[in-house]
């Protein structure tokens, strides 16, 4: 459903972030994209949604040549496409649910969106996703009073709700504990199963790629190393893709079934269906 062929991109300053990428990502493949810092894992997904101009190359998201597009036509392919970035990009003062929200119009200006009404299936349909991410407790609350994996979670029904066929996902833990880390990592991965979506996660912490994803592409000084499954992902391979740095692993047992994130869903539904019955938020 997304096919890069011969992408490249090089920076006004001189930087080559990446040359002759290609990579075609079947519908519903959950591929994690890893290397060391400065690989150009941000430059890739962001040349996907047009964030950054590739200067090299073709993209395609299904019968649509994104490179081409510009104005309503570019806006209206990203919403197909949901990206997700590290926890801390939230909106601090805002609740969870504004928070939610505010990816109703996808990268239209933040004001923009904020001031005007939300469409009602848009208020609906958060509440679904917020249920869904185990949030429906602390959809009032500020972005600020919440946990880190909570903040996550926020982004992540951000993210989904203009049902995208594709996420983009920028090393969503980053800044997470490894528990926390693999519960948000799972979370992605069965909402990608649920929605037939396909993604990429840029993501430093091998152990974590190798556990939640379908396959591995691993980038180095811009190119494309490795392509394969999290099995075939041996120690030299590693070696190659990311030289003398050492890699992260997560060398934590799995035990992480409960949580202080574990979602304790209050009577929510009595709201919903306000709503659903015409009464405002
Ligand atoms: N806005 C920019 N202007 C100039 N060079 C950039 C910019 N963003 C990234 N780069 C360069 O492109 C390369 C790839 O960066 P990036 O895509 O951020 O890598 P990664 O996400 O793998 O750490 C690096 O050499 C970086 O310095
Ligand atoms: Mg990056």
């Amino acid at each position: 459903m997304l096919t890069l062929s011969g992408v490249g991109k090089r920076y006004p300053t001189g930087d080559r972030a990446l040359t002759d990428i290609e990579l075609a990502l079947p519908k519903g493949q959950v591929m994690a994209l890893i290397g060391p810092s400065g690989a150009g894992k941000s430059t890739l997904i962001r040349c996907v949604n047009r964030l950054v101009e590739p200067t090299q190359g073709s993209i395609r998201l299904e019968d649509t040549e994104i490179t081409k597009l510009s104005g309503h036509k570019l806006r209206h392919a990203r919403r197909s496409m949901g990206m997700i970035f590290q926890e801390y990009a939230l909106v601090d003062r805002l609740t969870v649910m504004e928070n939610v929200l505010s990816g109703q119009l996808g990268y239209v200006g933040f004001w923009r969106s904020f001031l005007r009404r939300y469409p009602q299936e848009a208020v609906v349909e958060a509440f679904r996703l917020l249920e869904r991410v185990g949030l429906t407790h602390a959809i009032d609350k500020r972005a600020d009073a919440l946990s880190g994996g909570q903040r996550q979670r926020v982004g992540i029904a951000r993210a989904l709700l203009q049902s995208p066929k594709l996420l983009l996902v920028d090393e969503p833990t980053a800044s997470l504990d490894p528990k926390t880390s693999r519960q948000i990592m799972r979370l992605i991965r069965e909402l990608c199963a649920e929605r037939e979506l396909a993604a990429i996660i840029n993501i430093h912490d091998v152990a974590l790629a190798q556990q939640f994803a379908d396959r591995i592409v691993g980038l180095r000084a811009g190119e494309i190393v490795f392509d394969g499954l999290p099995s075939e992902l041996d120690s030299d391979m590693l070696t190659t893709i990311y030289g003398e740095e050492e890699w992260d692993t997560t060398p934590e047992p799995m035990d992480d079934e409960t949580t202080d994130d574990a979602p304790v869903n209050p009577p929510y539904a009595r709201v919903l269906s306000s709503i659903e019955a015409g009464g405002a938020r």
